[in-house]
């Protein structure tokens, strides 16, 4: 029985490291496209073919959820997946929303009226192609009013750390702070609105400061998972965990065991 996890590379380790310690009975299988990360600077379509081919090859594996561990995909494909419809008996889930409703304060499912919530200044770090489908202010738009949302895409980040070039991945976090600020001083919150920019989470806090705080998705989104299979515990499905990727396996691997700190030991898809 498998939970499908799906990124474009190495970035929705933090949201399946996550979930493991969450729910240590379940088996995930890990989904990376490395061949084709990253996402971001990708248009729209092609990150729909990209993402929806993906969640088919984990659907065929036998997973019957597939959590889509990467905005970049959640914000081009996710929608227009559900609106197409999905084969009987599977499902595909986001990442945005349990960011979302942690950030306004709501319960899971609680679909009342837009309110004010607490925080007014909110920056968001995403991919290029995640800020221009503005997926993040329309989700917030529906839970809060009176925020304000400056977004930062941050070029580059992903690509330096999917090459493990960790030196160049902290001087781009802290260039595009640095850029967030110029256009928001005072921000009261802050978004990592990319799964790889966990990996940077340091880097990102000290660039801000003590008083902002950041939002990060893995434990959000491994909580709101359990909920869902307390909900749908047939939803574990019938495929065996691992790790598979478009990539090259050797690579992948000895980057996923340096970001996790145990070994992993990636496949070719
Ligand atoms: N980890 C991804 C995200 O959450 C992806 C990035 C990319 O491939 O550009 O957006």
């Amino acid at each position: 029985m498998a939970v499908g996890i799906f990124d474009s590379g190495l970035g929705g380790l933090t949201v399946l490291d996550a979930a493991q310690k969450r729910l240590p009975d379940v088996d995930f299988l890990y989904f990376a496209d490395s061949a084709h990360a990253p996402y971001g600077v990708r248009d729209a379509e092609n990150i729909y073919a990209l993402t929806r081919h993906a969640v088919y090859n984990l659907w065929d594996r036998g997973c019957d959820l597939v959590i889509l561990a990467c905005n970049t995909a959640s914000a081009a494909a996710l929608r227009r997946m559900q609106e197409e419809g999905v084969p009987a008996g599977k499902r595909v889930l986001g990442v945005f929303v349990p960011l979302i409703e942690a950030l306004t304060e709501r319960q899971w499912g609680d679909n009342s009226p837009p309110r004010e919530v607490a925080v007014k200044h909110v920056a968001l770090f995403a991919t290029p192609a995640t800020v221009s489908s503005r997926a993040f202010q329309r989700e917030l738009a529906f839970r809060a009013i009176g925020v304000d949302v400056e977004a930062q895409a941050c070029g580059g980040v992903v690509d330096a750390i999917e090459d493990g070039d960790m030196i160049l991945a902290e001087a781009l976090v802290r260039s595009h702070v640095d850029a967030l600020k110029r256009k928001m001083p005072e921000p009261q919150a802050a978004i990592l609105g990319c799964t790889h920019y966990p990996l940077m989470a340091e880097t990102f806090q000290a660039a801000l400061g003590p008083d902002v705080q950041v939002y990060s998705q893995g434990a959000l989104v491994a909580e709101s998972l359990g909920d869902y299979l307390q909900r749908h515990p047939n939803m574990q499905g019938e495929g065996k965990g691992g790790f598979l990727t478009t990539g090259k396996p050797d690579f992948v691997s000895d980057r996923a065991t340096q970001f996790l700190r145990r070994q992993i030991s990636f496949e070719a898809a």
